[in-house]
């Protein structure tokens, strides 16, 4: 693997653990202003400063996301069909390699529709941007998409989608959890992290999917509405990182949300230090130090 690429994916599946946790908010690029993403900058400035990598649009991108804000961009490239549309399959690539890159994107992501009438498309988009990445070295995310059948969430369809994304080449893929997750992520050889999927019950729901998933194999998770659609947000995303990267039990990472979720909400922002000229301080030179 070429180091760029090396060291780029090393931003998003840190090397210390080999996991990540990546705030997902590219949701409205098919469902429009999503419940609690309708003001994205409002939504994802208190989360920035607690997640490894963020995945979304340009669009909310350039408009929602300050940009001396140091984080991870994995962007989303691939759209083109929404929720109101026939078939949520029919995507192509929308953004340019030359775009992501103005963006300063580190990876990027795209869906694929195995076994849906756009499949073909699909996983052509995914060789032809996979030779793309490999090129510039930036690494590519397939997001093993099912429309609105959420029932294909089993490990054999799963398990299929997931490998074929790693054999046309995707680097990092992101699927569902299921039961018999260990058997998708072993017969994937690239690192798989789970998306939340639509807001669970409760947040002790939310949790033990995540801890299910790391413990089954996953490196991490692609998580969006489970965070950002929680009454606790901040509170949400620092217990599903102590799971990613610190092993809590769902148990003391429901006593760790529980105990978060009371603190007051003037949490750090994604506020960037002002870019200001740095102060000049006088220093010791050699000149005075040295004899006249
Ligand atoms: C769907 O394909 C979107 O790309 C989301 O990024 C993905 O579903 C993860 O978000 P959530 O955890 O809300 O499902």
């Amino acid at each position: 693997m070429d180091w760029g690429l090396k060291n780029r994916l090393a931003r998003i599946i840190k090397s210390y653990d080999r996991r990540g946790v990546m705030l997902a908010v590219d949701h409205g690029y098919f469902l429009g202003p999503t419940e609690r993403l309708e003001d994205p900058q409002k939504t994802i400035a208190p989360l920035l400063p607690y997640a490894d990598s963020l995945m979304l649009t340009r669009g909310v991108l350039r408009t929602s996301v300050d940009a001396n804000y140091p984080i991870p961009v994995v962007l989303r490239v691939s759209g083109g069909a929404s929720i109101i549309s026939k078939d949520l399959s029919n995507e192509k690539i929308t953004t340019s390699i030359k775009d992501a890159i103005r963006v300063n994107a580190t990876a990027l992501a795209l869906s694929i529709f195995v076994g849906a009438s756009y499949e073909h498309e699909s996983l052509v988009s995914l060789g032809n941007l996979v030779n793309e990445g490999e090129e510039y070295g930036i690494p590519i995310l397939a997001v093993t998409a099912v429309g609105k059948e959420l029932e294909k969430r089993d490990a054999r369809y799963l398990g299929l989608a997931c490998r074929i994304a790693a054999e046309f080449g995707a680097h990092l893929v992101k699927t569902y959890y299921c039961e018999n997750f260990e058997k998708v992520v072993d017969s994937c050889p690239v690192p798989v992290i789970i998306a939340g999927g639509p807001k669970l019950a409760t947040e002790l729901d939310a949790l033990k999917l995540t801890y299910d998933a790391i413990q089954a194999g996953a490196a991490g998770v692609d998580m969006g509405r489970n965070i950002w659609q929680s009454d606790h947000p901040v509170a949400m995303i620092k217990a599903v990182k102590a799971i990613v990267h610190q092993n809590l039990k769902v148990k003391e990472a429901q006593e760790l949300f529980n105990k978060l979720k009371l603190e007051p909400k003037s949490d750090k922002s994604a506020k960037p230090a002002k870019l200001t000229k740095p102060t000049k301080t006088k220093s010791k030179s050699t000149k005075a130090a040295s004899p006249a």
